[in-house]
């Protein structure tokens, strides 16, 4: 039995945005203007004949990615662009998809799910590891390669401007589609954002994912995909066979949330919020598990470490808890199987106070103390 069992555990777990980042007040006065406003529009159907989503709101996030409303889809959160994107681009053909590694775990059992060949290219402190995917380049190419390329989930690692074009120079030369997901990229603590793969390869070449969940609300579920009006309208096809259309009233409440300037509101509060949050945890696991970290990421969610576990993962995860600390497996952030003796722990940040967060990596260091050695 623990002698901690009556201590609550810490999680680190979810990445789940901390409370104080959904502006509930101001959420509710636009969504009490957009019932009183547009009551037809947000208690019909919305039209049908491929309808890719609220016009408004496709408009304003094609401003904001310098593309054409026509290019771009809304979804019910950015899992689902994820969903319909590896359906249709899974449906015939190539099985073949490429992925970080470690990468998003439900990102993995989605292209999975579609019958995907799900594959791993190394994750490094600057992103994927550009020279193993050329020399695999040589051998075939994908059906798409997917990318979390801004505070990756787990890693936290951001890819570097080179590497971001030597990328998007290898998806031109080859001929493949990237899918880059987006959802921390606004959260950036400090430094200036790299430009985005779509921005480098164009839309031939990148299809970008975003997502409303880290930067106003996820309980409203809008993401959206900007790729070309080809694309979207194949995507607004598959959707409408299966949902018909997102709720209008969670799209109307995001439109209105970019065009009142509540969202940019939003990511600065957010932005305040995390940055010492995100400071205490880097100095805590410095402090108390050495020199771990898969990289320093300077903002969206997630620190990772990466542990030489001789007992393996399992055995870690028990003592974790029986320490008083919850943690998610690492090994699940991986296309193919791992060393079982290297263990990859993702520590989200966001939502613990430092206290918290600094008390969870004290546990962690006792669990690590009380396993075998060898
Ligand atoms: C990389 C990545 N993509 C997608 C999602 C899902 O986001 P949404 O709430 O928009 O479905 C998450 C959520 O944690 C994520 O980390």
């Amino acid at each position: 039995m623990s002698t901690t069992a009556a201590v609550a555990p810490i999680a680190f777990t979810r990445g789940v945005p901390p409370i104080e980042a959904i502006p509930f007040r101001e959420l509710a006065v636009h969504t009490q203007a957009a019932l009183l406003e547009q009551p037809a529009a947000m208690f019909q159907y919305a039209p049908i004949a491929r309808h890719r989503g609220d016009a408004v709101l496709r408009a304003l996030i094609g401003q904001a990615h310098d593309a054409d409303a026509d290019a771009v889809f809304v979804t019910n959160g950015s899992l689902q662009a994820l969903d319909l994107l590896a359906a249709l681009a899974l449906r015939v053909g190539n099985p073949e998809v490429w992925v970080e590694a470690p990468t998003y775990d439900r990102a993995l059992s989605i292209f999975r799910r579609h019958g995907g060949w799900v594959s791993g290219v190394a994750l490094e402190t600057d992103g994927i590891d550009v020279e193993a995917l050329r020399s695999r380049l040589g051998h075939g190419v994908p059906a798409f390669l997917y990318t979390i390329p801004d505070f990756q989930n787990p890693g936290g690692v951001t890819m570097s401007e080179e590497k971001r074009r030597a990328l998007a120079e290898l998806a031109v030369h080859y001929g493949f589609r990237i899918v880059e997901d987006t959802p921390y990229r606004e959260l950036r603590l400090r430094g200036a954002s790299p430009p985005t793969l779509r921005e480098l390869a164009g839309p031939e070449h990148v299809i970008t994912i975003g997502s409303f969940s880290k930067v106003l609300s996820p309980g409203l579920r809008v993401g959206y995909v900007v790729a070309d009006a080809q694309t979207s309208l194949d995507l607004a096809s598959l959707a409408e066979d299966t949902y018909l259309s997102p709720a209008p009233l969670a799209q109307a409440i995001a439109a209105r949330s970019l065009a009142s300037g509540l969202v940019a509101e939003n990511v600065a509060r957010i932005r305040a919020l995390l940055g010492p949050r995100h400071d205490h945890a880097v100095g805590a696991v410095r402090e108390g598990l050495g020199d771990v970290l898969l990289a320093v990421p300077d903002g969206g969610y997630f620190l990772s470490i990466r542990l030489a576990v001789a007992a393996g993962e399992e055995a870690l995860l028990r003592a974790a808890l029986d320490a008083g600390v919850a943690l998610t497996k690492g090994s699940a952030f991986f296309a193919c199987a791992q060393p079982d003796d290297e263990v990859v722990v993702r520590l989200p940040f966001q939502a613990l106070s430092p206290q918290d967060f600094a008390d969870g990596v004290r546990r962690l260091g006792l669990a690590i103390e009380s396993l075998p050695r060898s």
